[in-house]
């Protein structure tokens, strides 16, 4: 089987692009609007991409209407977001705080969450959350204007939280104490259970 993404379905090759690209790690972010309410939401276009300076990038997609989503509106408006790490613990609110709502409420609230302020960024982190980095914007880099099309947030990490729970006692995190969760096509998801290590050559 071939597939042109110039002549396909852009849904089919969505479809596609996610079963393939696997397993894919989830942001979990807050924003904020100019009105001060706190927004939330799960992206799994997402990844870290060198340490120095610490920069992540995900892409919050314009919908299939064409329309940009919430997340993206507030960091144009603001650039400041925070990200924190997708556990097992909080699988079910993540996915929940995927719901599409009203802008004018908040997915905090329709999951049962609470906020604690952050450090150097007006998002606030969520309580109970072991891993939160607090980034400000570099650049957006819209990637197309059509139904499902990219829009690369390019963001500095400018302080990380790590709950003493999740660390290794050597100067790292213990994956098999975060337990994070990852995406993969369709509605599935996996655990990172199933770990093994391999020592590089
Ligand atoms: C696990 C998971 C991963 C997701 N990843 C993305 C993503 O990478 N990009 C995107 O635009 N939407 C993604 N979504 C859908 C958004 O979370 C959803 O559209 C959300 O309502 C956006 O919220 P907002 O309008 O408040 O920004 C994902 C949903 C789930 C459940």
């Amino acid at each position: 089987m071939q597939i042109d993404p110039s002549t396909a379905a852009v849904p089919a090759v969505y479809q596609y692009l996610v079963g393939i690209v696997t397993p894919r790690p989830i942001a979990w972010v807050t924003t904020v609007s100019p009105t001060g309410l706190v927004n939330l939401a799960p992206f799994s276009f997402f990844n870290a991409f060198g340490a120095n300076p610490p920069i992540v990038v995900f892409s919050p997609t314009l919908r299939r209407d064409g329309t940009k989503k919430d997340t993206l509106l507030n960091l144009e408006k603001l650039g400041e977001f925070v990200i924190h790490a997708s556990t097992t613990a909080f699988a079910e609110k993540i996915n929940l705080t995927s719901k599409e709502i009203p802008s004018d409420e908040s997915e905090v609230t329709l999951a049962g969450l609470s906020t604690v302020p952050s450090v150097k960024v007006k998002p606030p982190r969520i309580v109970g959350a072991p891993v939160a980095m607090e980034c400000v914007v570099k650049q957006i880099i819209p990637c197309g204007t059509g139904p499902i099309a990219a829009n690369l947030v390019i963001g500095e990490v400018v302080m990380i939280h790590i709950a003493d729970e999740v660390l290794d006692g050597k100067g790292g995190v213990d994956p098999r104490k975060l337990k994070t969760v990852a995406r993969l096509g369709g509605s599935f998801w996996c655990h990172t259970s199933d770990l093994f290590e391999q020592t590089r050559p």
